[in-house]
């Protein structure tokens, strides 16, 4: 299974280096069709800070005001063993070690795409992690929900982010975490506002509660993380990311999940729960259910690959030779990997081992 979804991931990236070179085939359809995980809430409600717990390392520029200005879809990739490293894909031949370098290329390149202001902008930059450590997911984080321009943003940006955070959303394939601040009344949370817009059943929709730790005094939120105050179909989540002050002493990842698990083992209001709060457990949860999500899509994703291969052959033969070295290479590439995707959904699917004998 962990071979599909790495798959899927290649799958993904493929049609994104082809998107971007503007060539025509059915490969946005593809795209539309893979599981990706994107975060969504307002403002500072510690969208970057979930993503980053999930993934287990610091790479993301997070902080209070307008931080996160561009999309970026994170890629995770489990590679067997060996140094973890980074690449984005408008750098693809500079491999990233140091992660502080990581956090510093995306606000450089949000910075190249909106000049250092306070705007927004839709076109996502891409980021892939190999490493040891992670599970093979696609993570997408967002610019959060806004009610007011502030100085040096347009009047149209509160409309602006909201479409740009729906149009990823609303795709049936997203699933989304849809993150709200515990220090904050639910009824006014913008994250299950729009998620129930475009998933009214949540069907793909988890609900993260963060900043537990900083309720009121005598408020907790046992009543939200056992469903009772707003039920979804997935149990809550609530976790205990790191506050402004940590961050700004540069407090450790390790130590950070620590202190949330001790939160939660050792508050009275919260034990009865322990066991499933907090970011490692979102990131399992999420992990088994995006398999689950992949095998029940695979026949789906299977005959669209066979039409995506067709269309790219199409698209060769009309290219002619010779073909641009690089449009044709990414061809290939992709119709290689369909190929790959084609072989394993045989041997899963249709039960014949490599050898050919029926499982
Ligand atoms: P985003 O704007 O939604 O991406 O939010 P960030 O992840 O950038 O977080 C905004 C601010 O809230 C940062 O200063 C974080 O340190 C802080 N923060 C996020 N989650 C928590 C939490 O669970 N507890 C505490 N104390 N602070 C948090
Ligand atoms: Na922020
Ligand atoms: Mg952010």
């Amino acid at each position: 299974m962990d071979n599909l979804i790495s798959l899927v991931n290649k799958l993904q990236r493929a049609c994104t280096a082809l998107g971007d070179h503007g060539e025509e085939s059915a490969l946005p359809t593809l795209w539309d069709s893979l599981p990706a995980i994107a975060v969504v809430g307002g403002q500072s409600s510690g969208k970057s800070s979930v993503l980053e717990s999930i993934v287990g390392k610091d790479f993301l520029p997070r902080g209070s005001g307008i931080v996160t200005r561009r999309p970026l879809v994170l890629q995770l990739h489990k590679i067997d063993e060996g140094r973890e490293y980074a690449e984005f894909l408008h750098l693809s031949r500079k491999r990233f070690t140091d992660f502080a370098a990581v956090r510093k290329e995306i606000s450089d390149e949000t910075d190249r795409e909106t000049g250092r202001s306070k705007q927004v902008s839709s076109v996502p930059i891409h980021l892939s992690i190999y490493s040891p450590n992670v599970v093979n997911l696609t993570l997408i984080d967002l610019p959060g929900l806004t009610k007011v321009a502030v100085e040096g943003q347009p009047e149209s940006i509160v409309q602006d982010i909201e479409n740009m955070v729906r149009s990823y959303i609303e795709k049936p394939n997203c699933i989304i975490l849809a993150i709200s601040p515990a220090n904050q009344d639910l009824a006014t949370s913008d994250a299950i506002k729009i998620s129930r817009e475009v998933d009214p059943k949540g069907e793909r929709t988890f609900g993260v509660l963060t900043k537990i730790d900083l309720m009121d005094k005598g408020t907790d939120a046992v009543d939200i993380l056992e469903g009772k105050a707003y039920r979804l179909q997935f149990p809550w989540i609530g976790v205990v990311n790191r506050s402004q002050a940590d961050i700004n002493k540069s407090v450790d990842m390790i130590a950070a999940r620590r202190r949330e698990r001790e939160y939660f083992a050792n508050s009275p209001e919260y034990k009865h729960l322990a066991q499933r709060m907090g970011s490692e457990h979102l990131g399992k949860m999420l992990s088994k259910h995006l398999e689950t999500v992949i095998k029940s899509r695979i026949p789906g994703i299977q005959s669209l690959i066979n039409k995506t291969i067709a269309e790219l052959e199409a698209e060769l033969s009309r290219l002619g030779k010779p073909i641009a070295a690089d449009a044709g290479g990414k061809l290939y590439m992709i119709m290689e990997i369909c190929r790959i995707f084609d072989q394993i959904y045989k041997e899963h699917i249709d039960g014949i081992r490599p050898g050919g004998d029926k499982i």
